[in-house]
Parts: C-alpha cells; structure tokens; sequence
C-alpha cells in the first residue's frame, strides 16, 4: 500500500522518571518529531526498567503518564508513530526472559551501569537491576529495529544487545537485525549552567543547574541569569569559555542563530544582557511544549485512548516476533 515497509524502523525507551531536562530536550526528544515521517517510529516509556531501583507506586504511575504526554508534547505525533507504555505490551518480558538464558553472568558483571547503580543503591542490588540490558535488549530487538536513538550511557547496552542478537542468530540462523545507534545530527549536548565542565542532570544537587521543560518563564530566566560564566566580556565560542559555550549552544539551539551571528549580535553587550536573552529564547521556544503538554495531561481520556492504541500496534509486531522466537528455540506449538 505505501511505502512504509522500505522505511527503517527506530526504537527508543524513555525512562519515567519526571520532566525532561532542557539538555533532554535539545539533544534528543525534540529531533524526534522531525523523524518520523522518514522511519518507521516506536517510542515506548519503560516502566518496567523504571522499577529496577525504588518507586513509591502512585508517583510510578504519575511519572509514567507525564512522560507519555510529554513526549507528544514535544512532537511524537501517536498517528504517525508507535507510543506505548512498556508494560502494557507483555511480549518484552516474556522475550526478555529468553535472551536472559542465553546472556552471561559475565557480560552483564561488565555493565558499567550495573556497577555505578549498584554503588547508588547499594542496599538494593536487585536481580532486575543486573538484568535491565536484557530487558532493554528484548525492546529492541521485539521490534527487530534498525536504528536506536540513544546517549553515550546507552551504547555499551546497546553493543550488548548486537551481542545477543548476533548469538542468537548464529544458533537458529539469521533472524534479529542488528541494531545501530542512532545519533541526529541536530543533537547538541547541553551543560550544567552552575558548572559547565558536567552535563545537565535533572538529579544535580543545585536545582538552578539544570532547566526541566516544564519550568515557568520566569524560573527560566532565574536559572539562566544565575548562570555560571567566566571573568572576560566577550560572547564567543572559544576554548575555555565553558559557560559561555554552554549558553550559545543553548541559544543556538533555539533560535536557529549561528554562533557567529550570536556572536555580533552581542558584541559589545554585557554577559547579563546575554544571559537575559537566552533565558528568554527558551523560554519563548518551550512556551507551546508547556502549554500543549498542560492540555494533554488534563484529558486523560485522550491520554488512554492514544497509550492503548500504541499497546495495540505494538503487540501486534512483537507477538510475531515471539512466536518464532518460540518456535526456533525449541518451544511446543499451543496450535
Ligand atoms: N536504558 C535506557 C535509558 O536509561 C532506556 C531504554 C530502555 C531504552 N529500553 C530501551 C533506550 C531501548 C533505547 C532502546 O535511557
């Protein structure tokens, strides 16, 4: 019918842990948007890694809705693409238990995940806490996807994944794909504004290092005038200018400005006029994902009808991907 069968296939996980950072935003979520007409998109929110540490369970439940209506907030389009709540879709556990028997103890001790976790949480070293990459494997492989949206935190997983992919096909001929990250082009990484040698992390200590894309306009601002910079006066993109880096990529990002007309349009201006600007371009440019996201979240029947649609559409691929999952590794046929 169309062409949809020619287009690769992305899957990423998101983790319902509360709003978005701008960083999150900037180097990820909002490319997404622009995706989905030329792959195939599933976006699934994970609360089954979710539980790996802790969760007081109607926050768990709050978090999972939030981050499900952020991320059409933020652009995923629920007609255009696959969105879905992990848990809803039964077939990740299920495939997640299979790979697990073919993982090694081994692999998964190398996890640098794993160990930092294991050293945050130190009196709650869980079984699911070792064996998340397999969870996060079966995601994607479920799926068989092409290409993986994910951060640098995320590869050594997603190597995982290829490994256990690439195993299994070995033993029962080719079947998964093996999937690629994917990494937009778009994508900057943004800083702490309290100290820009370090990513922007919604768990820093100091809430003014980091601006979450629900934050009122004039938090925004707050954050960005609090910004840490350096002793010089002079908006450019130099080396050792970590703050002042920080914020034109910011600035940037958002205003579609290069760094050398960010840098004329602010030469002989004062860091406070600088950092003023900023503050307000993303406060301007995060206005309609606020205000869309209040919407969404307030009509949760909308909310259900799009997340059980997503689990429908989901299922539906993943049950084919499992039965022969089944059927190669052994397993009798219920018909
Ligand atoms: N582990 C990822 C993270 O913490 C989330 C995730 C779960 C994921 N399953 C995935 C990402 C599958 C990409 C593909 O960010």
């Amino acid at each position: 019918m169309s062409d949809t069968n020619e287009k690769k296939l992305i899957f990423s996980g998101i983790q319902p842990t509360g709003t978005f950072t701008l960083g999150n935003y900037i180097g990820a979520i909002r490319n997404w948007g622009p995706l989905q007409d030329e792959y195939n998109c599933i976006y699934s929110i994970v609360d089954l890694h979710a539980i790996t540490v802790r969760q007081e369970p109607a926050k768990l439940r709050q978090n999972t809705l939030q981050a499900y209506a952020l991320i059409l907030a933020c652009g995923i389009d629920p007609e255009k693409s696959t969105a879905f709540i992990q848990s809803h879709n039964h077939n990740h556990a299920e495939l997640s238990w299979i790979l697990s028997c073919s993982t090694q103890f081994g692999e998964l001790s190398r996890m640098t995940q794993f160990k930092d976790k294991s050293a945050k949480h130190a009196d709650d070293i869980n079984a699911g806490l070792f064996t998340y990459p397999v969870l996060m494997a079966a995601d994607i492989l479920a799926y068989n996807a092409d290409l993986v949206p994910i951060g640098a935190d995320q590869k050594q997983h997603l190597e995982l994944a290829r490994n256990i992919a690439g195993r299994f096909n070995q033993k029962y001929g080719e079947f998964f794909t093996m999937p690629e990250p994917f990494i937009p082009k778009t994508g900057a990484r943004v800083m702490s504004l309290q100290d820009p040698s370090k990513k922007m992390s919604k768990s820093d200590e100091n809430p003014n290092a980091c601006v979450l894309i629900l934050d009122d306009k004039d938090t925004i601002i707050r954050k960005f005038k609090r910004a840490v910079t350096d002793s010089e006066a002079e908006v450019c993109y130099r080396e050792g200018k970590d703050g002042i880096n920080n914020l034109m990529t910011i600035y940037s990002a958002v205003t579609g400005k290069s760094l050398e007309e960010i840098t004329s349009e602010f030469s002989g201006k004062g860091y406070g006029d600088f950092k003023l600007a900023v503050g307000e371009a993303v406060a301007d440019h995060l206005e309609p994902v606020r205000s869309k996201y209040e919407k969404l979240i307030a009509d949760k029947a909308y909310l259900k009808e799009c997340y059980t649609a997503g689990a429908e559409a989901a299922s539906k691929i993943t049950r084919k991907t499992l039965s022969k999952v089944y059927r190669k590794i052994g397993f009798v046929d219920i018909r």
